[in-house]
């Protein structure tokens, strides 16, 4: 079976029993200063997790685009990614344990008609005040697996969230495959992490909210959240022992190989997964429909570590021509079925790799000498000091990982925490913080960020009554603190322009105009003029927000009821965000 027919017969079984498809969303959340990618199906459903009502009902399905950077170390073996896609189900407050559970067996073993002997699963064993979930226990056996199939885990194990700090989370049922490989002892089980088993899909029953202190508040509403990763249950349908079997990457691989005459072996298999992982990974950050270039903070610097890397690895496998024009294409090929706005932005793509291949191979070579020239005058089980490791990202680009890449191949150790106050000293920003990001959680929908949010919709209006209709939103992300607001135009503003912006927000405080939600079709919202980010994907009904007499957007929330909720509106900063993208930073004082 290809990918698409996985895609298609997943997402057919569960809107055969009630379920919406939605789109995927950008890979880069919305408004959510606090992670940097979308690591799960869930993340944009999350106000509706906590209970807001979802447009298109309580029963949802789809494919989401996802990234994940805290696998990076496991990419090369036959079952991890960064970029992967996940495909989920979702009952919000609707059906829970049983019906879940039943309907994931049954897709496995009827629609796959995969052996029941061949599966496992782990459930909770409880934690502190919560209990053992027996009743998950019970489900299993009632569908037809054996006692010895089914194994309790811990909190580590088969817990699941919140993505961040805070947020929707619960106890979760993991379903493994077994690959028939040797067990690794009489205790082997998918518990440990041999190898044997792989985790196809898991089905989180998201009954708590964690709070700020850190405590679990029953949620009214109880949810399931179901994530299962299209290129595992791929190679499992297709008996491929690898992910890198299938058809998502198997013709990347071979064009890899026509251009090069270089063949997968034994020796190079990991440098190979490397490369495909992160350059599919790359076109799909640098593709989004937001668009990101590679730079040294933030999603930047995460699609600028994914070309560097797979470029060295091109390297160690021995290729020296530049390939990667013809690579991307064959990723573009293969996704854009799906995924179109690699197609819009094939241009884009392959010219901002090409620029970031251009700057790097310049210094790789010399840069490598001189890391094995540093290497050569340490010890074993050494390290290499902060000091040098920044001479090697000042001079010669390398990120830090790369460095202790390098090193650890050398059995030599980095100093991380060195590297990184010499790099505070010399940057504004730091990367560091930009990683801290990424661990970090979703947004909150805290009253100020609230607030900040209509704040956005007035800022959006405003400029475009100051600047003209040409002016649209490029990117937002807002903070308790601040928002942040990326738009297209092509020079500074000036101050009066500033001051004008500045005083038709506050003017729309002033005037306390009610914030209306309704719902209507994509179609219904362009034709009353709605503005939103028309090449992102929409559901078959979306929200428009109105504030009238000064915007009307489609956006998935939350908003304050009023204007006059907001309190003083003040532009801190207007800069250059990219070439003909201009960022206004602003806050309200209350
Ligand atoms: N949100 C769950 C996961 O990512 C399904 O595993």
């Amino acid at each position: 079976m290809k990918a698409q027919e996985m895609r298609e017969t997943f997402i057919k079984y569960l809107i055969e029993r009630g379920h919406k498809e939605f789109p995927s969303a950008s890979l880069l959340p919305d408004n959510d200063p606090s992670v940097l990618f979308t690591t799960a199906g869930m993340h944009p459903l999350v106000p509706y997790l906590l209970g807001e009502r979802h447009p298109q009902g309580k029963r949802l399905v789809n494919a989401q685009k996802c990234l994940r950077t805290d696998d990076i170390d496991e990419v090369g073996d036959e079952f991890h990614h960064t970029y992967f896609e996940m495909l989920g189900n979702w009952s919000l407050g609707d059906y829970f344990k049983n019906e879940s559970i039943t309907m994931s067996f049954e897709f496995l073993t009827s629609v796959l008609s995969i052996p029941i002997c061949k599966l496992a699963v782990t459930v909770f064993g409880g934690y502190e005040e919560i209990p053992k979930d027996t009743e998950v226990y019970e489900c299993w056996k009632n569908v037809g697996l054996n006692e010895s199939q089914i194994f309790y885990g811990g909190m580590k194990e088969n817990w699941w969230g919140p993505a961040g700090k805070t947020g929707p989370c619960g106890p979760d049922t993991e379903i493994f495959y077994d690959t028939g490989k040797e067990p690794c002892g009489d205790d082997c089980s998918p518990l440990c992490d041999c190898g044997r088993f792989v985790e196809i899909w898991n089905n989180v029953f998201m009954q708590y909210n964690k709070d700020d202190e850190g405590h679990f508040i029953v949620l009214s509403q109880k949810n399931v959240d179901t994530g299962m990763s299209l290129e595992r249950i791929l190679a499992v349908y297709n008996h491929v022992s690898s992910n890198y079997g299938t058809d998502l990457f198997e013709p990347i691989i071979i064009r890899i190989e026509e251009l090069t005459n270089i063949f997968r072996s034994k020796e190079n298999i990991k440098s190979f997964r490397i490369i495909v992982d992160h350059l599919r990974a790359a076109t799909f950050i640098i593709g989004d429909p937001k668009k990101v270039v590679p730079s040294n903070t933030e999603q930047g610097y995460i699609v600028r570590r994914l070309i560097r890397r797979s470029i060295r690895h091109l390297r160690k496998i021995g290729v020296i021509n530049n390939i990667l024009h013809d690579v991307i294409n064959t990723i573009i090929e293969i996704n854009s079925p799906v995924y179109p706005e690699l197609k819009t932005n094939k241009e884009f793509i392959l010219e901002q790799i090409e620029k970031e291949y251009t700057s790097f191979i310049s210094t790789l070579d010399r840069g490598i000498k001189k890391a094995e020239h540093f290497f050569n005058n340490i010890s074993d089980g050494g390290t290499l000091t902060g000091e040098l490791a920044f001479r090697l990202f000042d001079t010669f680009g390398f990120p830090i990982e790369f460095t202790v890449e390098l090193a650890t191949e050398k059995g030599i150790l980095v100093d991380i925490d060195g590297f990184n106050s010499k790099f505070l000293e010399h940057q504004e920003k730091s990367r560091s913080s930009a990683e801290g990001k990424f661990k970090g959680g979703l947004a909150d929908n805290s009253v100020q960020t609230t607030k900040l949010h209509t704040a956005t919709h007035l800022l959006n209006s405003a400029l475009r009554q100051v600047l003209g209709d040409d002016v649209y939103q490029r990117g937002s992300n807002i903070t308790p603190e601040r928002l942040r607001f990326d738009f297209s135009f092509d020079r500074k503003l000036t101050n009066e322009e500033l001051i004008k912006v500045s005083q038709i927000v506050n003017e729309a405080i002033s005037k306390n105009i009610p914030v209306e939600c309704n719902e209507m079709t994509v179609d219904e919202a362009k034709s009353l003029g709605a503005i939103g980010v028309f090449d992102q994907k929409y559901g078959e009904t979306v929200k428009v927000y109105s504030i009238d007499g000064y915007s009307k957007e489609i956006c998935g929330g939350p908003h304050t009821l009023n204007t006059g909720e907001l309190g003083s509106f003040n532009i801190l900063k207007e800069e250059s965000s990219s070439s003909g993208v201009r960022r206004i930073k602003a806050i309200i004082n209350y």
